[in-house]
């Protein structure tokens, strides 16, 4: 039907006739002249009709907005004077001679250059026309681009895309699982995927040896705006090889990418462990744009009056911290206020503080609220030990140290946006010797920091004997505090499968019925093996530069986990729910639910 895509059109193309097809962007009647611009998935060029071809001026007439039209026509250059600059085909224009409605549309919920006055709701609901705005269309071009880029990659590398089941086991990743009833075994139900570990695992074990697999899975989970209940892992697995290969093959993939889309030259990325991770920017992904640092002083603060300081000082799980800001002294009352609140959304109590006004006029060159509390030499101290400079401010933490690490974490994160303190674009590092285990005081048992097939750093027995400070074979990417992927070498015996069940309380029986298959594949000859997962779409949201994963996912859900294009979950009728021996609870049913919005 066409000869050219609306974009590819410019002065090399002048005197030619060509034939397009799109949908009408927009149109101008200026009076004796239509102007049609015409969009497809490429880009937009604008036609002229004029009234001495009469039969598609009248037609120009009747064409609306979003219509779907084919122009045959002559590629002119623009008359001297309406060259437009920001357009790619800005140079020319086509004079249309043909013009064919091939299908009319309603007058569409929003204009596409107007989608900034519109809820995401309205985009959502009507997301196959928010698809053909070109921002999105980019996106999608950019995400099928950069998946190619990776596959291309893989597959060179020898790595064999293999697919695995959606219906299956529950796969523990730490979330809940989406569950699927099974009509043909009555009371039984499969689980979604959390991701393909149990069965990337396995693949080992039959001797695949380097498996990748582009793939879906589930995880029913507080959402926020870098995760969705559906989302897309770049999922590897390799027999063989230790974490620093598996580490470098997928670095290289990473700065592949990068390189190849983006024009950026990643630098090689550096390590830290996920103590010093912890303990220098409060949290286990840092954004390294930011080099604030947190910086302990529970020493200086054990004997001092103030209670706030003094109490978690002496407490070994609690945390007392400085936040040097350069030049932060020039910082507001109300600002300050404004972060007090930000940091009370972590649990802190508070936010004290102290402006370095003059560093050599002793406390006179200090503002503050809780010097009345301190003797001079600590408070001395402090500003050594943060190397504090006249124009500074100190904001304090001092609390449980999980608050603490929130709390002063994020409020460094912030600082650092708020303050245009990002020293380049792009930070990448590897978080690698995580914890094996954390300690959940509401249940009173260890849960996997990374998941229950994760290899330790130690052997069977050390690891019984001291659960709470075994490391991990674990590593996680981080990029600009986003966790793009992680991985571990896996567990290759059983004794220390069964170590690790252990601790972790599940019991011999327990571990049979949900992992009999993986227990069964380590002893029949597992090779050593490790992988990596990345987000896929959380890489491709980085990469297009926008802050909701939404924004790169075609058919995403809300944050409520509901799908507002299709009204999913929906109701079923009763004959499907008998077929599935399910009977609802009272208060379950679809009319006690509230919808969307509500
Ligand atoms: P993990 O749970 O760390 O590891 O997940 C790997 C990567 O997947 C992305 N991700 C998500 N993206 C969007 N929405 C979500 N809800 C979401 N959850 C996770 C993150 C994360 O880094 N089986 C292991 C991997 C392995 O050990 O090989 C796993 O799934 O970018
Ligand atoms: P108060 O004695 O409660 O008025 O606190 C004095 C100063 O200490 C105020 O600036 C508070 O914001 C601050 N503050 C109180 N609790 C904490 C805390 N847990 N961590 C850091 N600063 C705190």
């Amino acid at each position: 039907m066409r000869t050219h895509y609306c974009g590819e059109l410019n002065e090399s193309h002048n005197d030619q006739t060509v034939s397009l097809c799109g949908w009408v962007h927009r149109r101008r009647d200026h009076g004796g002249v239509i102007f049609l611009d015409l969009r497809d998935r490429d880009g937009i060029t604008q036609i002229v009709f004029d009234p001495d071809t009469v039969e598609s001026f009248a037609t120009a007439e009747q064409v609306r907005n979003e219509f779907v039209v084919k122009v045959v026509g002559r590629v002119r250059a623009r008359p001297e004077g309406t060259v437009n600059s920001e357009m790619s085909t800005g140079q020319i224009e086509v004079l249309g001679k043909e013009l064919e409605i091939l299908n009319a549309a309603d007058t569409p919920p929003f204009q596409l250059d107007e989608h900034m006055g519109v809820s995401e709701d309205v985009r959502l609901r009507n997301r196959f026309i928010d698809l053909r705005r070109p921002e999105m269309l980019n996106r999608m071009k950019m995400r099928s681009q950069i998946t190619s880029s990776i596959r291309r990659y893989l597959d060179e590398g020898g790595f064999l895309d293999i697919e695995t089941p959606i219906l299956t086991r529950a796969t523990p990743e730490g979330a809940r699982d989406y569950l699927v009833p099974s009509r043909t075994h009555p009371g039984k139900f499969f689980a979604l995927p959390q991701s393909p570990q149990l069965f990337k695992q396995l693949l080992m074990v039959s001797g695949i040896d380097r498996y990748y697999q582009i793939a879906k899975c589930f995880r029913d989970e507080d959402l926020r705006a870098d995760r969705q209940p559906e989302f897309t892992q770049i999922d590897m697995e390799t027999s063989f090889m230790d974490e620093d290969e598996i580490m470098a093959i997928s670095e290289t993939m990473i700065k592949e990418v990068f390189n190849k889309h983006l024009g950026v030259e990643l630098s090689d990325f550096p390590r830290m462990t996920h103590e010093e991770a912890v303990r220098k920017y409060g949290i286990d992904r840092p954004d390294l744009r930011i080099s604030m640092q947190l910086v302990d002083i529970a020493d200086l603060m054990k004997e001092v009056e103030f209670k706030v300081f003094n109490a978690p000082a002496n407490d070994p799980a609690s945390r007392v911290v400085v936040l040097k800001v350069d030049g932060g002294a020039t910082l507001s009352r109300k600002q300050i206020d404004e972060y007090t609140e930000f940091v009370a959304i972590y649990g802190a109590r508070g936010l004290a503080w102290i402006k370095v006004n003059d560093i050599d006029a002793g406390l006179e060159g200090l503002q503050s609220p809780i010097l009345k509390f301190m003797p001079e030499e600590i408070v001395q101290k402090v500003l050594e030990r943060t190397e504090a400079k006249t124009g500074d401010i100190l904001f304090f933490g001092a609390d449980k140290a999980s608050i603490v690490n929130e709390a002063i974490g994020a409020l460094r994160v912030r600082l650092g946006e708020d303050l245009d303190m990002l020293e380049c674009e792009w930070a990448p590092v590897w978080v690698v010797d995580f914890p094996m285990f954390e300690f959940d005081e509401k249940e009173g048992s260890y849960t996997s920091v990374h998941h229950p097939f994760t290899a330790p750093s130690c052997s069977p027995e050390e690891l019984a004997e001291n659960p709470g400070t075994a490391l991990s074979r674990a590593y996680d990417m981080v990029l600009n505090g986003t966790e793009l992927g992680g991985g571990s070498i896996r567990i290759n015996k059983p004794e220390m499968q069964k170590a690790v069940f252990t601790v972790l309380g599940i019991s011999p029986e327990e571990a049979e019925e949900k992992f009999g298959f993986l227990l069964n594949g380590l002893r029949y000859g597992c090779p050593p093996h490790g992988g990596i997962a990345f987000g896929l779409d959380r890489l491709v949201m980085m990469m297009t530069g926008t802050q909701s994963i939404r924004d790169v996912i075609a058919f995403p859900k809300t944050q409520s986990a509901s799908c507002l294009l299709t009204n999913a979950p929906g109701e079923v009728n009763n004959k499907q729910l008998r077929e599935l021996n399910i009977r609802l609870r009272e208060q379950a049913k679809p009319s006690a639910t509230p919808q969307e919005g509500e």
